[in-house]
């Protein structure tokens, strides 16, 4: 049950809803026809499922910048950023210049080529772990650091975050977004499919604990002592707003899992070549056994990458395990990778970042302090949320008592005033790119005083 703070009146919130999906609706003929055309040959009418959202998917026909266009010939200021997969922007002049190069000599060879190497010398340097492998997309990813922890360790248990999303894996698919009368006891806590279709044993084999709490991960660890082959964490979660690790707690974590003698992997997904240059490592001075990368480190292609330790590593190289795929270290996504990585988030990108990052924060704690809409916001570099609770959200339990209303409200006024977010409310967060300006954060912060304007 979500709780909507005491300063807005639910009835003004409901009528304010009303009034901004009537408008959105308005705005989107042409999307929802695509959507009705849709149906007759996409399962649900989208791609994948997560397209699918209330009211009605929006069809974006072009990228430039930072700004995107619908099919009804709507532009937004792109917050959203493919799930934060483009922090170099849309149609950025040197990723269409490295992709058509690229392509006039051949797209797919399933040999390696020159980029593969240039991009695991960069990746070595930028976040820490000497050795890469290359995969299509962070599920690949996370579930390559899954089997490599397994047969490091030779034990079965995984275990990762209450609330925590890390692609669509069934070990993985379990305890993502749990509702709140299927999550057991804090102590305790259930393992839930995220879907139908994962086998309970599979499922039951991944164990979830709070985030931010080490004693909770101790008693977890006692209670499978020898069974345990590791954990896989987002640093911070990125899929529940933005919710920050505490003081500690990654070097904790990391301490008591060496102790018990299984593995750490960060899943580095949404917050690498994000939060900062070096991700999470350099964020929050954490070094994992191994980091799954994805999404931004691509510009815009689909990619996935595995780090780790050399003695990780090791049992890729040996051939102990096979590390797979058609695709991997495919020509396009390396040509991309190399020229995202060594020529478009460089070490300027991040000063500037962090600039426009602090713009948002300020304006739009601003704005909750002035009108007492009970909220913080968070930021880190490209990446940042405002979040509707009093108190710092620690952990999934504290999430679920986000007002949902509100974080749907603040997607619907963006929309409706030129600002695209990912269209899932309070668990989103933005994605800047290093296309974007002042003034399309400003944009964001005015919505955000007409949002509070309109409630308070
Ligand atoms: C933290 C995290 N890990 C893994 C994934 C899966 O990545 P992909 O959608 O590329 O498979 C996601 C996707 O949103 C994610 O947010």
């Amino acid at each position: 049950m979500s709780v909507v703070q005491k300063t807005i009146d639910p009835a003004k919130l409901a009528k304010l809803i009303e009034t901004e999906e009537a408008e959105f609706n308005a705005r989107h003929t042409g999307s929802r026809e695509m959507t009705e055309r849709a149906r007759k040959s996409l399962a649900g009418g989208v791609a994948s499922s997560w397209q699918s959202t209330d009211p009605h998917p929006i069809w974006l026909a072009d990228g430039r910048g930072s700004k995107v266009t619908d099919v009804d010939g709507n532009e937004y200021v792109d917050f959203h950023n493919g799930y934060g997969a483009v922090a170099v922007g849309h149609a950025h002049p040197k990723i269409a210049k490295a992709i058509s190069d690229r392509i006039g000599r051949g797209s797919h060879f399933a040999q390696p080529t020159e980029d593969a190497v240039v991009v695991g010398e960069h990746l070595r340097e930028r976040f820490g772990l000497p050795l890469w492998r290359f995969c299509n997309s962070g599920t690949e990813a996370t579930m390559e650091a899954v089997r490599l922890m397994r047969a490091i360790t030779g034990r079965d248990i995984v275990f990762k975050i209450e609330g925590s999303y890390h692609g669509h894996g069934d070990p993985v698919m379990v305890s993502v977004a749990p509702p709140a009368d299927k999550i057991g006891p804090y102590d305790d806590p259930a393992s839930v499919p995220q879907t139908l279709g994962i086998p309970r044993e599979v499922s039951e084999l991944t164990r979830v604990v709070p985030f931010n709490d080490l004693e909770a991960l101790e008693r977890t660890l006692a209670k499978h002592e020898g069974r345990v082959a590791g954990m896989i964490v987002e640093p911070a979660m990125m899929n529940a707003g933005f919710v920050l690790p505490e003081d500690g707690y990654l070097g904790g974590v990391k301490e008591r899992l060496h102790a018990a003698g299984a593995l750490l992997t960060f899943d580095e997904v949404k917050t690498g070549a994000t939060i900062a240059y070096g991700g999470a490592v350099e964020c929050f001075g954490v070094t994992p056994d191994l980091i799954c990368l994805a999404k931004s480190v691509g510009g815009g292609l689909p990619c996935g990458a595995i780090g780790g330790s050399d003695e990780v590593m090791d049992w890729i190289s040996s051939g102990k395990i096979d590390q797979v795929g058609t695709f991997n270290g495919n020509p396009l996504t390396m040509a991309a990778m190399r020229t995202t990585l060594t020529e478009i988030l460089t070490h300027d990108a991040y000063t500037e970042f962090d600039r426009l990052a602090e713009i948002l924060r300020s304006g739009c704690d601003g704005v909750m302090e002035r009108s007492g809409i009970a909220g913080y916001t968070t930021v880190r570099s490209a990446r940042g949320a405002v979040t509707y609770r009093g108190e710092r959200v620690r952990n999934y339990r504290d999430f679920l008592e986000v007002s949902d209303e509100l974080g749907y409200i603040n997607w619907l006024v963006q929309l409706n005033r030129g600002v695209f977010m990912a269209p899932w409310g309070k668990s989103e967060n933005w994605t800047l790119s290093v296309q974007h300006s002042e003034a399309d954060v400003r944009r964001y912060v005015d919505n955000f005083q007409q949002l509070a304007d309109a409630l308070v």
